[in-house]
């Protein structure tokens, strides 16, 4: 079984990769990455080396170089992680959005009907169903919940969910979805709320928390989102979205005290901030499609989870001290400097 990875240098990508070269040791699996900003050659680090691994360096809106790669690899898989995944940057410059998340998807889907594959696989967001109020926590997020998002981000993976919707209806393309609540883990990039708030915390840095903090995200540990692609992969129905969560839904605050205490710091550091521009208020998945579908349910508690992550952190200085320089320090400037 051949694999194209795409986006395999960034967060869930990488853990991706590192949890199917594991899982399935004689896979062979080729790697597509731009190295953005959010990129990183260390992220695959043992990778690399892995019998059946490669790795190229390329842009998957570059048509030209997507359909060169097809034609010399002719992938029997296409799992599609690689997008532009900041909301706070695709307010600031929703452009390369648009590029990535929806013309390169576009690319993929016409390379992989050109060469055709046995499963083209496209890791969503629950982010496309917009949000839930945080009065009706009897709400949560079907397959069936109607598309309807807020910011530039979530309406280019939304672009994207229909593009490959569409070219399963037309062609026959064998689509699946993935969509996802909010992950956590190791080589998470630290613009994110959790590893934001570890890399501030332990330099003594404020923690800036969005509005009052009450907004609810529902958190997933990493390798349960790779575990479940892995199932999909191999046991998905053609056509069909799958919502991917663990009804863990916590407050913002309440992920940030959690952080502060797990490492010993004191609360003062919170700082509240101007909130994000049109800040989605709750998101919270029904799974219950994909459990009783495939037999998927996450095994890593909040707890766990957040404990195994800060010691991943504590351990792993150099993969982040290495990122907090020039760029990042200046996208850190412009999006909370004044806020
Ligand atoms: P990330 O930003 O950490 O990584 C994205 C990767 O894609 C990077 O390695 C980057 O270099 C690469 N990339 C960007 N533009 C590219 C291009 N034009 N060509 C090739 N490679 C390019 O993102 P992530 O958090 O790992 O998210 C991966 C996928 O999962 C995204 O599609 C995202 O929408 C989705 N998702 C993320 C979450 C989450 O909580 N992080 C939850 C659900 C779904
Ligand atoms: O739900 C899945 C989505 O989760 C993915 O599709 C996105 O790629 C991923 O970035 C994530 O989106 P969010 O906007 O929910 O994640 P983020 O970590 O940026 O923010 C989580 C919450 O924390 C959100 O309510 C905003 C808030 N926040 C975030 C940052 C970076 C703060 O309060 N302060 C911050 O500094």
């Amino acid at each position: 079984m051949k694999l194209l990875v795409t986006g395999g240098a960034g967060f869930i990508g990488g853990n991706f990769i590192h949890y199917m070269q594991r899982a399935h040791p004689g896979y062979e699996i080729i790697c597509i990455d731009a190295l953005t900003y959010a990129g990183n050659m260390e992220t695959l680090g043992g990778a690399l080396s892995h019998p059946g691994f490669r790795f190229v360096k390329g842009d998957v809106a570059d048509r030209e170089a997507v359909f060169a790669l097809f034609e010399s690899e002719r992938p029997d898989i296409v799992v599609n992680f690689a997008a532009e995944s900041h909301v706070d940057r695709s307010i600031d410059s929703p452009d390369v959005f648009l590029r990535t998340n929806i013309m390169g998807t576009g690319a993929l889907l016409d390379a992989s009907r050109q060469y055709p594959v046995r499963r083209f696989h496209q890791v969503s967001t629950d982010e496309v169903y917009g949000d839930l109020p945080l009065d009706r926590p009897d709400l949560f997020f079907t397959e069936e919940t109607p598309l309807h998002t807020s910011s530039p981000y979530s309406a280019s993976k939304a672009a994207a969910d229909l593009l490959a919707q569409s070219y399963f209806r037309t062609f026959g393309l064998p689509v699946t979805i993935s969509r996802c609540s909010n992950n956590y883990g190791p080589y998470q990039f630290p613009e994110k709320l959790i590893p934001l708030m570890f890399v501030n915390a332990l330099a003594g840095k404020p923690l800036p928390v969005y509005g009052k903090g009450e907004n609810v995200r529902d958190w997933l540990y990493v390798e349960d989102h790779c575990e479940a692609i892995d199932l999909i992969l191999h046991k998905g129905r053609d056509g069909e979205v799958y919502n991917i969560g663990g009804h863990n839904e916590r407050t913002n605050l309440e992920v940030v005290k959690a952080i502060l205490a797990e490492l010993g710091k004191d609360e003062s550091l919170i700082s509240y901030v101007t909130d994000r521009l049109g800040h989605d208020l709750r998101y919270a998945i029904d799974p219950r499609k994909i459990g009783e579908e495939l037999g998927w349910a996450p095994h890593t508690a909040f707890e766990e989870g957040i404990r195994r992550t800060i010691r991943w952190y504590k351990d792993n200085r150099a993969w982040w001290e290495d990122i907090m320089t020039g760029a990042y320090l200046e996208f850190y400037a412009k999006n909370y400097g004044g806020r």
